[in-house]
């Protein structure tokens, strides 16, 4: 067949629909269309029935074309020569729906940090509560929050009828220059794995469908079409396989989404043995996996696999419509696969709720209180990475505050790509959104945007300020900003960095010569605090000058109030690390970023066996390396100290300790619990468990975790494939951060082997 292929800024777009250019099959396959009766009777709407036997039934009514239909869509939105498809709501997808059986369209839209709006498809008063950054919920360490912040999203969504989420992003951090990290979880399995199943769960328990996405390991931006993951199957299924595992169990979400990049030679969305072997046998997942926008390539995706592809415009076929009927009639592919596919979307409509309980377009949004679920994320999400001579929290007397940067006039940076929200709510609709491109060229150049959402750290620390003379000065000019600082009591610096999906960036460094402006002014006024505003972790050459540093991450709907309330102690910093800060790229697995500088299209080989499992914190312990900040780090106003860490044996570990608040300021801290040895594997690291705990002064608090026993496993795939727990002695650390250790035990465990 005659197809052209382009390749623009990261998206493939396939020149040719496939509908057009196809030969019709030479074998019709009709299935007769129920008697009229049978329609009016619907036994599938029975809610009484399971999502299964639902499935069934409705599947037994429909043709095959039927079927087909539901197995691609086009995107939502006018996109190049192609207009929105009728009845669509706008936004990433849609599936139509059909009237003769009463099955829903689905209305597909972005919403890992909050409903997106692209292109401000539905105008620009479609407003929605943007979350902050997915390292910033994260950062909490709570899976509480992480459930509201899906429930909140899922409620908008509901509102804008719209029935499926692309939300529960949770690739592992494995590079800290990945440009989509802020959409993701971090760099722990346990954490990304719990975090992102309780906001998936959240999501669906408003009525809607949610993904998790993008299975497996796309780690990084940079060629993410033509990237292969390779990796080894131990070291994957401890790794990012595990993160994902522990995600679909506890959310369940109605959908996967496979990947762009390749896993070991094979592209992610027709990957036999991640979907069919993994996903759908070993874990027995009944759901259906959706593509990625653009990231079908060939019609194997459907025996590899794939049930649905997505955005069908942006492949250079649409394979599930002709070429998945001809190899039907053609007998490559059995019909009973064609079944499955529409059997496996069907039923996760029915378990969510689709038929049954569908969304009302234009029903009220309580936006303020949707607000407060963003900004209480922000406030524990927020890390205080130092704070030397308790600079911080501020007195609210200081006489002069020079604001310095970032700006911190307009609101707080967010992430660019098919995840931002660009059509942030606002009390006031009239209150511009400043937007500042990046710049650049491609097809992904559209979404390279900081858009600040607007939650102006300045305003807020005016609010807060009292009688204090609060100045700001935009931070272009180094010299200019000192002299403010000079002039002033106190300097408060914030610095960004941009980042977006389709790309990494280049390196560790700010951008923007902010480095230097912040050398500048602390050289000027030695009480100067830094927020940081960044999607990833960044070198701080000037970290030891500063006496305090705040790590914002990207902010959210309420993220400038958030920095302003811990900045003056109205809240306690209780965030912490969920990715290792390395001091720079020399003390990363891959000190460059594969494929820079190489032409477009090349396939680049990206070897995760070098770190393996032993992802972030596991890479620093097993390789004796000092990061600047360790995973889990995060200051607080208050004090904690640890005793006490008992651990039972048995079928797991569990492990409890004691934490007492000692300082005379009520605090959360967030008590952790790694495995730090076992038989044969002297120095190794993974985290077991966590809790946050609330302290009052003086209070202490005995926490108790019970490691999931595959945190405990090592994964064999030969002979009896599984997770083996080797027999011996067992040593758990318990501390404040991965680095941060003082309570250590041994203890006993049996032999024990696991199914996958
Ligand atoms: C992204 C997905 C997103 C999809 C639809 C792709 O570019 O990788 O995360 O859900 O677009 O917008």
């Amino acid at each position: 067949m005659n197809r052209t292929r382009i390749i623009a800024g990261g998206r493939r777009i396939g020149t040719l629909l496939a509908a057009a250019a196809m030969v019709a099959p030479a074998m019709a396959i009709a299935q007769a269309a129920p008697a009229p009766a049978e329609q009016s009777a619907r036994p599938w709407a029975d809610q009484r029935l399971s999502p299964d036997e639902r499935a069934q039934m409705l599947l037994a009514a429909m043709t095959f074309a039927e079927k087909l239909a539901l197995l691609h869509g086009p995107m939502a939105m006018p996109f190049g020569p192609y207009t929105m498809p009728d009845g669509a709501v706008g936004s990433a997808g849609y599936i139509a729906g059909n009237d003769r059986l009463g099955i829903p369209a689905l209305q597909e839209t972005d919403a890992s940090l909050g409903i997106t709006n692209p292109m401000l498809v539905r105008g620009a008063d479609d407003m929605a509560t943007p979350l902050p950054s997915g390292l910033m919920l994260a950062a909490t360490f709570d899976p509480q929050i992480a459930f509201a912040g899906g429930q909140m999203i899922g409620t908008e969504a509901r509102a804008k009828g719209l029935n499926v989420l692309l939300a529960g992003g949770m690739n592992l951090a494995r590079d800290p220059r990945n440009g989509r990290n802020f959409e993701y979880l971090g760099e722990d399995p346990l954490l990304a794995g719990m975090l992102g199943g309780e906001s998936v769960r959240g999501i669906q328990s408003t009525g809607m469908v949610s993904t998790i996405k993008h299975f497996s390991l796309n780690g990084q931006e940079h060629k993410r079409m033509t990237v292969d993951s390779v990796i080894d199957e131990a070291n994957h299924r401890e790794s990012d396989l595990l993160a994902f595992q522990i995600g679909i169990e506890r959310g369940q979400p109605g959908s996967i989404m496979c990947a762009y990049n390749m896993i070991n030679g094979v592209y992610g969305c027709q990957n036999d043995h991640l979907l069919n072997t993994v996903l759908k046998g070993d874990w027995r997942y009944p759901g259906w996996v959706m593509s990625d926008w653009g990231a079908v390539e060939a019609l194997e995706a459907a025996t590899g696999g794939l049930d649905q592809q997505s955005g069908e415009q942006l492949d250079q076929q649409v394979w599930f419509d002709e070429p998945l009927k001809a190899a039907v009639a053609a007998g490559t592919i059995p019909a009973a696969r064609v079944d499955d596919m529409a059997r496996r979307i069907l039923r996760a409509m029915f378990a969510n709720g689709l038929f049954d309980n569908p969304p009302v377009a234009g029903a009220p949004i309580d936006f303020a209180a949707h607000a407060q679920v963003a900004q209480r994320v922000a406030e524990a999400g927020i890390v205080l990475l130092r704070n030397e001579g308790g600079v911080l929290p501020l007195a609210r007397t200081a006489g002069r505050i020079a604001v310095i940067g970032g700006h911190a006039d307009a609101g707080v940076p967010s992430g660019g790509g098919s995840s931002q929200v660009t059509a942030p709510w606002r009390p006031d609709p009239a209150t511009p959104v400043r937007t500042v491109p990046f710049g650049g060229e491609g097809m992904m150049a559209a979404w390279y945007n900081t858009v600040f959402h607007p939650s102006a750290p300045l305003a807020a620390i005016r609010e807060r300020a009292g009688a204090a003379n609060v100045t700001f000065n935009n931070g272009l000019y180094p010299q200019a900003a000192a002299g403010d600082a000079a002039a002033a009591d106190l300097a408060i610096v914030f610095a960004y960095q941009p980042s977006a999906e389709g790309d990494d960036v280049a390196d560790m460094s700010l951008p923007f010569g902010q480095d230097a402006l912040i050398q500048a002014v602390v050289a000027a006024q030695p009480n100067t605090i830094v927020v940081l505003e960044t999607g990833n972790p960044v070198r701080m050459p000037w970290a030891d000058d500063v006496p305090a540093v705040l790590q914002a991450w990207y902010g959210g709907a309420r993220g400038g109030e958030a920095i302003a309330r811990i900045l003056f102690g109205e809240v306690n910093p209780s965030g912490h690390l969920p990715v290792s800060w390395p001091v720079d790229e020399s003390q990363l697995p891959r000190p460059a970023i594969p494929g820079w500088g190489e032409p477009e299209d090349t396939v680049v080989r990206v070897d995760y066996d070098i770190e393996g499992s032993d992802v972030g914190y596991r890479w620093f312990a097993r390789e004796g390396l000092q990061p600047r900040y360790p995973f889990g780090h995060g200051l607080s106003y208050a004090r904690f100290e640890y005793d006490g860490l008992e651990l039972r044996g048995g079928e797991t570990i569990t492990a409890s300790m004691e934490v007492t608040n000692t300082s005379g300021r009520a605090g959360a801290d967030v008590v952790q619990f790694y495995l730090v040895g076992k038989p044969g594997t002297p120095r190794m690291q993974r985290l077991i468990g966590f809790q946050k705990v609330e302290l009052a002064p003086g209070e202490t608090r005995r926490v108790e975790i019970s490691a999931d026993p595959r945190l405990l496993a090592e994964w064999r795939s030969a002979g009896d494939r599984g997770w083996l727990i080797e027999g011996g002695t067992y040593q758990v650390a318990a501390g404040a951060d991965a680095a941060t250790l003082p309570q250590r035990q041994d203890v006993a465990l049996g032999r024990r082997m696991m199914r996958p």
